[in-house]
């Protein structure tokens, strides 16, 4: 079908589809495959119970339930739970915000579209400006939502290796230059794909050079701090005014609400919630309803502190102990795992494609998602994008040991055919 220049740019098969028909075909057939892939949270039992119990009180109150169903919110998205989310972080972590900072939209994904289309693509005085990533790898959902082509702009990262097999990323400042092109800087934190948490240091220094520049920072915070707080490294949360903090209900257990926050100065709030009346009319306010009065009370910090970030903790020390005794006698190293429910491995001089591994072991029902899709902005080659794999662990132990397996035999014998490991 003969489609406009937007079509072909946005509704071409991309990663992020890729991913998302991956997660959905899994879905259908939950009983053979190995859900390694997309970024979907756990279904934690005490989560889930707490949702329940907030979804039958929401029933029981009066008409809140009519109203949440039964109206349309403002653009910015219900008035209760952005009061409730300001009140949070105002209270909590002293965030110098208000209702007027806060401005839901339908996921966060939706907020990345806008944030990027609103500071990135062709300006009035006829310059044109990016948003650049400072630290790749980053995340996959980045790479297709630019309305103008060449939207992106980003640095390769400086890799420190911490013992035989465990390395980590780190910003290399030395060639981060902010040049005239750049409309905005994007880090997530933790970082999708790798589960790297930016120091704090880091974080600040990135918000200086920002600021030094007259670009807005965006911290993508989807599964960060405060909520849901999947963060096993000492890292403190950052908002100023220069900065734009996105969040998500998505991996606290919410995915199908569709909510994300964005938290920024006001002429930017304002401005999403401009773009949401034209793309959406106005965020769900589901999600929203339900997650108010466990947002108002701060009951979704402990969710966070005592359940959340043990849940995920106690399920990466597992992926690790089975990585470093599966992968025995290959080359293999592993970022440290610092956040979110990823982990991220890299086979130094694989002999085949981080793609064609990604076929073999979708042969073999085992779905992962291939590292060279987390390179967004980067132009020169650079072999280390085919050498790697996001492996999801939020899934249960089992299915997790078993994808782990079975990873390692296929990575085993790519390098064994290659000539690198006798088997
Ligand atoms: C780093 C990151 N940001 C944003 C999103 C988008 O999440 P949602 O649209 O569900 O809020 C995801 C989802 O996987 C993510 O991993």
């Amino acid at each position: 079908m003969n489609v406009s220049k937007f079509g072909k740019k946005i509704a071409v098969q991309s990663g992020i589809g890729q991913l998302m028909d991956d997660l959905g075909a899994a879905r259908c057939q939950e009983r053979d495959v190995l859900m390694l892939g997309g970024g979907n949270p756990a279904h934690i039992p005490e989560v889930a119970r707490c949702l329940r119990q907030s979804m039958a009180a929401l029933l029981r109150d009066g008409d809140r339930f009519e109203r949440a169903i039964g109206s349309y919110d403002p653009p910015e998205g219900s008035a209760e739970f952005i009061q409730a989310v300001a009140g949070l972080l105002r209270g909590r972590f002293g965030w110098d915000i208000g209702p007027q900072n806060i401005a839901l939209t339908s996921g966060s994904q939706l907020a990345f579209f806008i944030l990027f289309n609103l500071f990135a693509g062709d300006y009035e005085d006829g310059t044109k400006k990016k948003i650049l990533f400072p630290l790749l790898p980053e995340y996959i959902g980045y790479c297709d939502v630019g309305l103008a082509c060449d939207l992106f702009t980003a640095r390769k990262p400086r890799i420190e290796h911490l013992d035989e097999h465990t390395f980590k990323y780190h910003i290399d400042f030395e060639r981060l230059d902010i040049a005239e092109d750049i409309g905005a800087i994007c880090v997530s934190r933790p970082t999708n794909p790798t589960g790297n948490v930016l120091t704090n240091s880091e974080l600040e220094r990135l918000s200086d050079l920002a600021s030094a520049k007259g670009v807005p920072l965006i911290v993508d915070n989807a599964y960060g701090m405060p909520f849901p707080n999947i963060v096993f490294a000492d890292a403190e949360p950052l908002w100023n005014e220069n900065t734009i903090v996105c969040m998500s209900l998505s991996k606290l257990g919410l995915p199908g609400a569709r909510t994300g926050i964005v938290i920024a100065r006001r002429e930017v709030i304002e401005m999403v919630a401009r773009v949401n009346a034209v793309m959406s009319l106005a965020p769900g306010g589901v999600g929203p309803a339900i997650l108010t009065d466990l947002v108002r009370s701060g009951r979704i910090l402990e969710l966070g502190r005592e359940v959340i970030r043990p849940f995920y903790e106690r399920k990466m020390r597992e992926v690790v102990q089975q990585i470093h005794e599966s992968f025995e006698g290959v080359d293999y190293r592993l970022h440290q795992p610092e956040g979110a429910f990823f982990v991220w491995l890299w086979f130094p001089n694989l002999p085949i494609t981080s793609q064609q591994l990604y076929e073999r072991l979708k042969q073999r029902n085992v779905l992962v998602v291939p590292g060279h899709y987390f390179f967004p902005g980067l132009t020169e080659p650079w072999s280390h994008t085919n050498e790697c794999l996001r492996v999801n662990y939020a899934q249960d132990s089992q299915v997790v040991a078993a994808g782990i397996h079975i990873i390692a035999e296929e990575v085993k014998r790519a390098y064994a055919a290659g000539g690198a490991l006798r088997l």
